[in-house]
This record gives structure tokens, sequence and C-alpha cells, in this order.
């Protein structure tokens, strides 16, 4: 089939990318001329494990090209999908300016008799189809079209295995023409499709991912009364992750979630129900939990080092979660820039996410280090705050050396407690006991 998308950003790029890679021939706009330049000549401008690969081979089998022209790619392509940005606004609700104007532009192109499925995967509250097909007759009096909703659930840092293999596909659409198309683009995919009306589908988006993230606040929550009492919160998630009905995904402990979906999405949940009339005061516990649970490790950590400020602290870990160069509302970010208001010397050390940090400049007066074992040179502390697999094959006995006082804060109980005070750690994780060094 032939199939555009416009917004060549994560979900778009991605999408494109997994969709030509199953037979369809794609199209991925961008109104960002550079970006396209860029693609075209060949550079993948985000950090996705197996996406460049997938990007290349497709180009090379001309099922995959990038455009700047809205025209170009409605014109060729029976679906049109909307990938752009819905940031969030100060209050916490949802920015549909870019999905509103380019509902304007693709009305502009759509031509009389040419029936195209104009499809939302972009992240929006519900009823945003209901708009987008008011938009598109308003400026299209003649169009022949339907808008589909089909929320995207893919990860990064796994969003091309995502992308291949999903759990469920969801379409939410009013008509059989446009659910009949659209089985066609997923047929190869092999995976469940889950078919539901349009307002349906927007929901299931911001009910999955503030779900997750009530899971992730939930152990958090369990992980300070862990702390209190002595108990261990990765025995305790075991425990309760046995039930299915449970379930062990999305109960690990950590410093907090973060990135560009579930801060944004929860809040935008948030928003939308209050704007329905219906609040969800459970979803502001979700947040405050959230943000409690940086603060909590500070708060440890300031604890046993007594003063921050002139405190040599090496932290590893920039990125979001693993396997990405995403630093976007990223908690190890916020992390080190609260221990640098405290006057605290930090030295930071990411596998993939130092570059975006020291473009952005996310990170100022904390000096990165070209690799994890120069990073805890000198330090009185060192704290893992994203679970990279690099740091697993880090020689520990060496690290301690290194450091001044070998002291540790896990921020994501990625270490074996055991192991790391038989190295002679003190060692602090999350919801876990203390143990202090067996030797050294
Ligand atoms: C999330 C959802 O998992 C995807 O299904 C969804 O498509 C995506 O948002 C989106 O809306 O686009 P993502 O933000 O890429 O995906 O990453 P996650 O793996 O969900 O992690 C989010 C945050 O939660 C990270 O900071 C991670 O470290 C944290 N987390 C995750 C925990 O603290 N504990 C856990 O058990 C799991």
């Amino acid at each position: 089939m032939e199939l555009c998308i416009i917004g060549s950003g994560y979900v778009g790029l991605v999408s494109g990318a997994c969709f030509a890679e199953v037979g369809h021939r794609v199209i991925c706009v961008d109104n960002d001329r550079r970006k396209v330049d860029s693609l075209q000549a060949g550079k993948i401008p985000i950090f996705e494990p197996g996406l460049e690969e997938i990007v290349h081979r497709n180009v090379a089998a001309r099922r995959l090209r990038f455009s700047d022209s809205i025209e170009d790619g409605v014109d060729q392509s029976q679906v049109v999908f909307i990938a752009v940005p819905t940031p969030p606004q100060p209050d916490g609700s949802v920015d549909l300016s870019f999905i509103e104007k380019v509902a304007r532009e693709i009305a502009k192109v759509l031509k009389p008799g040419e029936y195209r499925v104009v499809v939302d995967k972009s992240t929006v509250p519900v009823k945003t189809g209901e708009k987008v097909t008011e938009t598109i007759k308003r400026y299209n009096t003649g169009a022949d079209f339907d808008v589909v909703s089909n929320p995207e659930f893919l990860r990064e840092g796994c969003a091309v295995a995502d992308l291949m293999k999903p759990d469920r596909i969801v379409i939410g659409g009013n008509s059989d023409r446009a659910l009949a198309l659209m089985k066609k683009v997923y047929e190869p995919f092999n995976a469940p499709i889950l078919v539901t009306d349009v307002n349906s589908a927007e929901l299931i988006k911001h009910a999955a991912n503030s779900f997750l993230a009530l899971k992730i606040s939930y152990i958090n929550a369990v992980s300070a009364i862990c702390e209190a009492s002595g108990a261990d919160v990765e025995k305790v998630a075991d425990g309760i992750g046995m039930d299915k009905r449970i379930g062990r995904h999305f109960l690990n402990a950590s410093l907090g979630y973060g990135g560009s979906c579930f801060p944004k999405d929860i809040a935008a949940f948030i928003a939308i129900s209050d704007q329905i009339g219906v609040p969800f005061p459970l979803l502001k516990e979700v947040q405050r939990i959230n943000a409690d649970q940086k603060d909590r490790f500070i708060k440890r950590i300031r604890e046993a080092l007594w003063v921050l400020r002139e405190k040599r602290i090496c932290v590893w870990g920039l990125t979001f979660k693993p396997d990405t160069d995403d630093v976007r509302c990223s908690v190890p970010i916020d992390l080190v820039n609260d221990l640098v208001k405290e006057g605290a010397i930090v030295t930071a050390y990411d596998p993939k996410g130092m570059e975006k940090a020291r473009e952005l400049n996310l990170v100022p007066g904390v000096k990165l280090a070209d690799s994890a074992l120069e990073a805890v040179d000198g330090a009185e502390a060192l704290i893992l705050a994203t679970e990279w697999k690099e740091f697993a094959c880090i020689d520990m006995e060496e690290v301690k050396r290194r450091m001044h006082t070998p002291l540790v804060f896990d921020g994501r109980n990625f270490f074996d407690p055991a192991t790391m005070a038989g190295f002679g750690f003190t060692y602090r994780a999350i919801g876990r006991p203390v143990l202090s060094a067996k030797c050294g």
C-alpha cells in the first residue's frame, strides 16, 4: 500500500520505517527542511536500536522516502498518518495547534473523488478525531475522507521491536471503508487488532500510559514503606508480580518515571478529565509520589554525606531510560541539577545522552566525563541514575580504587546488594536495606 506519515519525529520516523519494512511504500513528510535533507542524506536524528539499518535498507529498496511536501505525500497515498507533536501547555492541557494546522494543510490538498483515510497517530485528547473531521470539512467541503484514531504504544529504546511485534493494534473508526484499509495496513504485522470507535481509541492511549505510571508510583510508594521498615521492595514486587492479575512488569522501583510521554500524558489526562467535568484526583497522587521519589533519594544522599556543598559526586546515566539518547524530562537530569544547586561538584557520564545534554545546555556546571571510570575519579559518592547495561560490565574493584569514599546510591536497583557489599561499597538502593562494606 502507499502510505504517508506527516511528522518525522520519534513516532513518525520509526512507524514509517517499520511500515516500509513490511512492504508498504512510505513517504515520511516533515516541514523541517533541514531534517528532511539530513534524512535524505542517510542521517538518523535519533538513536534507536535497529532504526538506522531499517531506514537505510528501505530507502535503498525505494520503499521509503522523505519529503517536505504534504501535497506530495497526500497525493501519493491511500492512508495519511498524522504524527506531529502534541506538546503540553503550562496548565498540563495538550497544545493541539500542530494537529489543527496539519488538518488544514491536508484539507487544502485533498482532491475530489480521491478517497483518503486520515489517521491520528499522535497522542491526543478524546474527541480530537471529531475536531480533525470538522476542520477538514470546513476547509474542503468536497473532500472524500474518513478520520481514524490509531494510537502508538512503542517505547523508546525498543521502538523498532515494539512496532514490528506489537501486543495489540488499536484502530478507532466509524467507517467500514476506512477500517478495512487500516486492517490491510496492519495485516503484515500478524498482531491482535482491537477495533473501536474513534473516542474509545483516543482514550485508550491516555488510560494506558496513566495506568503504567500508576503502577510505577504504586511500587515507588511501597518502596518508601520498605525503606522505613527494613523490607526489600524487589522481593515485594516479585511477590505481588507473580499474581497474574498484577504482573511483574512496570513494578521496578526507581527515581521516578520521566521521558517525553508519561509526565506529559498524565498531566494531559488530568486536564482532559477536568475539562469533561469528571476530575481524576488519583492521577494527581501518582504525580506527587513520582516527584517525592527523587526528593527522598536526595534526602538519603544528604543524610549520608551530611552537607552536599563541595562534595564530589559522580552520576552514571543522564537519559530518562537506557538504550536511548533522549534526555527530555529526564529524572537523572533533574537530580543532577538539584545536586549542583546544593553546591555539589558533579561529574556525569552517559553512554548516549551527553551530546544532547550538552547541546541543550541541560546540565550547566556539570563536568561530562569520557568514560564511566573517568567519571568516578576522586568521587565521594557514586549515583547510578540510568540502568545502562554498560554499567554492569565495569570493573567495580577499579571503581572503588578510583573513588575517594566507596559509597554507592543506586537509583534503579540495578546492582546486586550483596555483590556490592562484597566489593567493599556501602550500598544504598531504592526501598532496600542498606548494605555496608564486608571488606576493604
Ligand atoms: C511509554 C509507554 O511505555 C509506551 O507504551 C508509550 O507508547 C510511550 O510511553 C508513548 O506514549 O509514546 P517510554 O516513555 O518510551 O514509553 O518509556 P517506558 O519504558 O514506558 O518508561 C517510562 C519511564 O518510566 C522511564 O523513566 C522509566 O525509567 C520509568 N520506569 C519504567 C520505572 O521507573 N519503573 C518501571 O517499572 C518501568
